[in-house]
C-alpha cells in the first residue's frame, strides 16, 4: 500500500501535516536515500526506507529495540537538558523506554511501542530478573553476598528483596563487557554481578552504598530473558 510522504510522517507522529511539509522542504527527509522528495511523494511503509536527518522512520505494528545504552543519555522521551535514548533508535509513533537506567549507566535497554509487553516487564508483581555488572570503589566481600541474599535496608519502608551477588573471578566471561579502561587496573573483588528482581530508584547504587561501597561503573547485562549481545557496541541497537 502506498501513501503520501506527508501523511506517513504525520501518522508516525513526527508532526502535523503542515509541520511535516515544512520538514520536507528543509531537504532533511530521504526516501531510499533520495533527498529530492515532496509531500505528495508516494511511499510504501513496508518496503521504502524513509529517514529524517539520516535516522530511519518506522511505521509498523509493534516494535521493540534492544539498545546498548551508552552513558550520557537519559531514559526519557524528551528532555530539555540532555540527549535522550530515543535519539539512538529509529523514530516511530508511541515509542518509549521500558523502565529507566541512570544517565551514567550503560547496557541493555528496551525501547518499544508495546505497552502490554512493557507492563509485563515492569510490573512489581512480575519480579523480572535484572542482572547488572558493577565496578566498585573497593572490593566486595563474602558477607555482602549473604546480606544481599537476605535483603538490605536501603532506607525505604521495606528492605530489598533477596538479590544474588556474585563476586567475579579474574577469568569471569562477563569481564568482556567492561570498557577497556576498567579491564586492566582492577583489584580482585572489585567487579561484581548483581541480579535483582525489583526496580527501585538507583537500587544497585543504593544497595552497595548500604554496605559501604560506591558503584563507579554500572552496566545492565540482562532484563528477564533478554541478554545484551556482546557484539552490540555502545549506541547500537537491534530489533527483537
Ligand atoms: N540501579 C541503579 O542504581 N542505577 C541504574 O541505572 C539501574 C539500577
Amino acid at each position: 500500500m502506498q501513501i503520501r510522504l506527508d501523511k506517513f510522517l504525520a501518522d508516525v507522529g513526527i508532526g502535523t501535516r503542515s509541520e511535516v511539509k515544512t520538514i520536507i522542504k528543509r531537504k532533511v527527509v530521504t526516501v531510499n536515500g533520495v533527498s529530492d522528495v515532496k509531500p505528495e511523494t508516494k511511499v510504501n511503509p513496508d518496503t521504502d526506507e524513509v529517514a529524517i536527518d539520516g535516522r530511519a522512520v518506522i511505521l509498523r505494528g509493534k516494535v521493540t529495540y534492544l539498545l546498548h545504552k551508552p552513558a550520557g543519555y537519559v531514559c526519557a522521551v524528551k528532555d530539555n537538558l540532555f540527549p535522550t535514548v530515543m535519539e539512538l533508535v529509529p523514530q516511530g509513533k508511541d515509542l518509549f523506554p521500558v523502565g529507566r537506567l541512570d544517565k551514567d549507566t550503560e547496557g541493555l535497554l528496551l525501547i518499544t511501542n508495546d505497552g502490554m509487553m512493557a507492563h509485563r516487564m515492569l510490573s512489581p508483581r512480575s519480579h523480572v530478573d535484572k542482572t547488572y555488572l558493577a565496578v566498585l570503589d573497593r572490593p566486595a566481600e563474602d558477607a555482602n553476598v549473604s546480606l544481599f541474599a537476605e535483603g538490605v535496608d536501603i532506607g525505604d519502608e521495606t528492605p530489598t528483596l533477596p538479590a544474588r551477588l556474585v563476586i567475579c573471578d579474574a577469568d569471569a566471561p562477563e569481564l568482556a563487557y567492561l570498557p577497556e579502561e576498567y579491564r586492566t587496573k582492577l583489584c580482585p573483588g572489585q567487579v561484581v554481578l548483581l541480579t535483582i528482581h525489583e526496580g527501585r530508584y538507583h537500587q544497585v547504587k543504593r544497595m552497595f552504598h548500604a554496605v559501604g561501597r560506591e558503584v563507579v561503573y554500572l552496566k545492565r547485562l540482562s532484563f528477564g530473558t533478554v541478554k545484551l549481545p556482546l557484539s552490540l557496541k555502545r549506541g547500537e541497537w537491534q530489533n527483537i
